[in-house]
């Protein structure tokens, strides 16, 4: 049995929209995903946010799944019923990174860093990841992010690392829960401005990268991403490859950014 019982009320900061102010926090459950998924079915409204302590079944992109030790890493979704068509709903998902990584700085002091389509990384080690999952009007934003990690888990060694660990300075879940729900107000709101945003901020552009996709490896350097949020990857000499899914390693940035 799924457990849901609802925890304390989030202390939310003043500047929190209006939109984002119902938020539930779940002391474990399998997916906050999931549940806003289900929630959503039933007809929940737009921009119910829900926080948990621990997931566990908690998923990932391509069908993984994501682990995080209890208490420990920011695990949270929200609902929106975007008035866009398929191609812009893909950026209430770049909102969401933007948003997360404006936050990840304000609330802890580390600058994150995006790779390709939405990881926050920190020299080259995952902080955070993104999985948006829709049902008919409804997008779930789900987020993870590693806030305050006792350490990192020998088997994750230069794989993952967290806020703590990088700003050297204690960083909580709930103030990097409060700055991205004051950031992603206004991110949706300007979605050319976040646009262009996460160019800026997405350190996948001008890099060399090899992208794992289920029919084979591509190599090349990533120089854009198109209004889908398809990467573009110019293999040498061979064109230019568009990529819808896959997972991504920075090999090393070229001289020119796109
Ligand atoms: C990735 O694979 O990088 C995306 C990971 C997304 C994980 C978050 S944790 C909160 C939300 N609920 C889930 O089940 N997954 C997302």
């Amino acid at each position: 049995m799924v457990s849901r019982r609802i925890l304390r009320a989030v202390p939310l900061p003043e500047a929190t929209p209006q939109r984002f102010r119902d938020v539930r926090r779940l002391a474990e459950v399998d997916s906050t995903n999931r549940y806003l998924l289900d929630e959503a079915r039933r007809g929940a409204a737009t921009g119910l946010v829900v926080v948990a302590d621990h997931q566990t079944a908690g998923r990932g992109r391509l069908g993984r799944t994501w682990e995080a030790p209890a208490g420990a890493s920011l695990l949270m979704s929200v609902l929106l019923r975007p008035a866009l068509g398929v191609v812009d709903r893909q950026l209430v998902v770049m909102a969401a990174a933007v948003a997360m990584a404006e936050a990840v700085e304000t609330a802890t002091g580390v600058r994150p860093e995006l790779k390709w389509p939405n990881d926050l990384l920190v020299g080259n080690r995952k902080l955070g990841g993104i999985l948006a999952e829709a049902s008919g009007d409804a997008v779930v934003v789900g987020i993870g992010v590693n806030v305050a990690w006792p350490a990192v888990p020998p088997e994750l060694d230069g794989i993952a690392t967290a806020c703590n660990l990088e700003g050297g300075r204690p960083a909580t879940r709930d103030g990097v829960l409060g700055a991205f729900l004051e950031r992603y107000g206004p991110r949706l709101d300007d979605l050319e401005a976040t646009r262009r945003e996460y160019r800026v901020r997405l350190a996948t552009l001008g890099c060399r990268v090899r992208v794992e996709r289920a029919d084979g490896v591509v190599t090349g350097t990533a120089r854009d991403v198109d209004p889908a949020g398809h990467l573009l990857v110019d293999v040498d000499g061979d064109g230019t490859e568009v990529v819808a899914a896959g997972d991504v390693v920075h090999l090393r940035r070229d001289d020119q950014r796109g």
